[in-house]
């Protein structure tokens, strides 16, 4: 959305700092990502709760027949109640405790993805107890190092995500000796924010010769999940805002060799979302350091955090100015002083009132805010065009 269309005048009144989201950006995304599925009816998407659990956001996706990518039992349950059907629903993570691997056992969720050879035992326990038999896919540490922050990048051996690959041949083993599991297949994700497409040829590469070493020792291979991390353009957001969906997709249509029929699960979430969300902040004061300009606004940290945890950069824009350019550090109100979202930035000369918007903070923005400072959480406000 260009400055220009943001909708000011109906933000009157409202408390700032809030999330916008633009509803029309989410459902273009949403049809470009089921274009993909359109023309591959062997892919699967389930969509990272992660990036955004807003129930109305999970809602618009759910309406949409996509499945869910689920971290916690909050998250199963959010996705339930957003109307993500439980046959839809995979659950990842490295510390699933035995309260939310009960919850995903009696919702009847289609995948554990499972991160060690303890957790499998402990979910065939768990499973005998109400005489279920568990679905499981195997969470495979590929090692391979994705070209982004060395916070956001999961897929290396040094990270704790995920069963070492070397060691597939006897997790598997024990996944199909445990009478309570039903292993169903592999799954993968590297990192988040990649925008080299190498990254996922490379990650295709170790599921095509893991599969291939499978199939040589005579195991079953069942399906694949090859996670999320598309990473989508913070510098220019509206250049191309719906998210490269097409060459994502493509590496995985162009260099996985699987057997015929095989599933292969996708699991996006900032490039669904990241887009169509802004946090709206207004100007509290300017204020003139000894070396620079300080915009101090009333949105921080705690709404979106990604600047001070990651130094990521979000762009930020002036709604209501018109003035000639300046140059800002442009920080929240938080006693930290990593409660900066951008600096030595030029954006139009600023004043106590106007409103700014940091942009694309749809994904891991409200889903990672934070009260810290007995800051509220905010509201968000929802743009139907
Ligand atoms: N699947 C799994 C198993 C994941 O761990 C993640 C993200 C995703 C899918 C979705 O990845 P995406 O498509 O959103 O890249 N808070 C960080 C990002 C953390 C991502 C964690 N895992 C940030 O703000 O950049």
């Amino acid at each position: 959305m260009l400055k220009g269309d943001f909708p000011v005048d109906r933000f009157e009144g409202l408390r700032t700092p809030f999330y916008f989201y633009d509803l029309p950006l989410l459902r273009r995304t949403l049809d470009a990502v089921q274009a993909q599925l359109d023309r591959n009816p062997d892919f699967r998407v389930h969509y990272a709760v992660k990036a955004n659990s807003n129930p109305r956001i999970l809602a618009e996706i759910a309406a949409r027949g996509f499945g869910a990518d689920c971290v916690s039992g909050g998250e199963i349950s959010a996705a339930l109640a957003a109307g993500f059907p439980p046959e839809g629903i995979v659950f990842a993570g490295v510390g699933k405790s035995d309260a939310e691997i009960r919850l995903a056992l009696s919702a009847g969720i289609s995948r554990f993805n499972v991160e060690s050879a303890a957790e499998l035992e402990i979910i065939d326990g768990l499973a005998g107890e109400t005489g279920q038999i568990a679905p499981v896919s195997l969470r495979i540490n590929p090692d391979i190092g994705a070209h982004t922050h060395a916070g956001i990048t999961t897929g290396l051996a040094e990270n704790k995500f995920g069963i070492n690959y070397e060691q597939l041949d006897e997790v598997l083993d024990l996944a199909l000796r445990l009478p309570r599991v039903r292993y169903c297949g592999l799954h993968f994700h590297i990192g988040s924010q990649i925008l080299d497409m190498s990254d996922f040829t490379a990650l295709c590469n170790r599921v095509n010769e893991l599969v291939y070493r499978l199939q040589r020792g005579g195991r079953p291979v069942g399906d694949i999940n090859v996670g999320g991390g598309l990473g989508i353009n913070y510098q220019h957001p509206n250049h191309l805002p719906v998210a490269d969906f097409d060459a994502w997709f493509d590496v995985f249509r162009q260099h996985l060799k699987l057997p015929q029929g095989t599933l292969v699960h996708f699991e996006p979430g900032r490039s669904i979302v990241a887009p169509c969300g802004s946090l709206i902040c207004r100007v509290l004061y300017v204020k003139q350091g000894t070396h620079k300009q300080f915009a101090i606004i009333d949105g921080s940290m705690t709404e979106l955090v990604r600047p001070a945890m990651y130094r990521a950069y979000h762009r930020v824009e002036n709604l209501t100015s018109g003035e000639p350019e300046e140059v800002y550090d442009v920080v929240g109100p938080v006693c930290e002083s990593s409660d900066v979202f951008v600096k030595e930035f030029s954006m139009d000369k600023c004043r106590r009132g106007d409103l700014v918007a940091i942009r694309s903070a749809g994904a891991y923005g409200e889903s990672m805010a934070s009260q810290y400072n007995c800051h509220p959480l905010p509201d968000a406000f929802f743009f139907e065009g």
